[in-house]
């Protein structure tokens, strides 16, 4: 895709022009920047330690009345919840009675330069959900469609164990690629493949240095 200028954040993210460009184009418009945050990895960890004392993990409800596997909470403006009622973003955490926390800057800079670096200028996310996977969590195929902005991609960040990232059409009978989601890796689709079904196969159990027994998603959002 062609590179456009981009002078809101050239001034502003100088920081990760070091960043190796490895990269695997899995769709028009939808890549994984293999070790893009690995640099950033343990101050990325140390805010979402922050944000997680404030925001507990917690197994969410789907509409069905399934329990997720996953434990998640979010930070930025808006978070993504679910319960019997459905799925959606509300401004105050159902658990706490209070906001989410803030996005922190490292966040939003790193998911404005990744979607960047995938031809998606001017990317700025008003949420990020976390996800924490265990040993057999998954997160069973799906679309992204709570977002009312549909022309800003979705940018994944992938911490700790790796998974097996499942990436499949925009409809769901389409056989999923499945490409080894590594510590570090950034996956953003958008534009073409922005409705694309995508999952996560159940974690195999490990041990990894930074996060211990878990993988952790940080999926970044422009919902409104
Ligand atoms: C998601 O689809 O919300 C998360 C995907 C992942 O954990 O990589
Ligand atoms: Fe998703």
């Amino acid at each position: 895709m062609p590179k456009k200028a981009d002078p809101l954040t050239i001034d502003l993210f100088d920081d990760f022009t070091e960043i190796n460009p490895r990269r695997i184009i899995l769709a028009e418009d939808a890549v994984i920047l293999r070790g893009y945050a690995t640099d950033i990895a343990v101050d990325l960890i140390k805010s979402l330690e922050a944000i997680i004392t404030q925001a507990p993990l917690r197994q969410m409800q789907t509409p069905n009345g399934y329990t997720m596997s996953v434990r998640t909470t979010s930070c930025g403006t808006l978070g993504w919840v679910s319960d019997a009622h459905g799925y959606r973003y509300e401004r105050i955490d159902p658990n706490t009675g209070q906001s989410w926390p803030p996005m922190p800057q490292t966040f939003l800079e790193l998911a404005n330069q990744a979607a960047k670096e995938a031809g998606f200028n001017y990317f700025i996310p008003d949420s990020c959900l976390i996800n924490s996977y265990e040993a057999s969590a998954k997160l069973s195929l799906h679309q992204d469609k709570n977002e009312r902005d549909l022309s800003a991609p979705i940018v994944s960040v992938s911490l700790g164990l790796p998974a097996i990232f499942l990436f499949g059409g925009n409809v769901r009978s389409e056989r999923p690629q499945r490409h080894r989601l590594e510590h570090g890796d950034v996956a953003v689709w958008g534009g073409a493949s922005r409705m694309a079904f995508h999952g996560i196969e159940p974690l195999i159990d490990g041990v990894h240095s930074l996060t211990g027994k878990q993988r952790i998603n940080l999926t970044f959002r422009k919902v409104m």
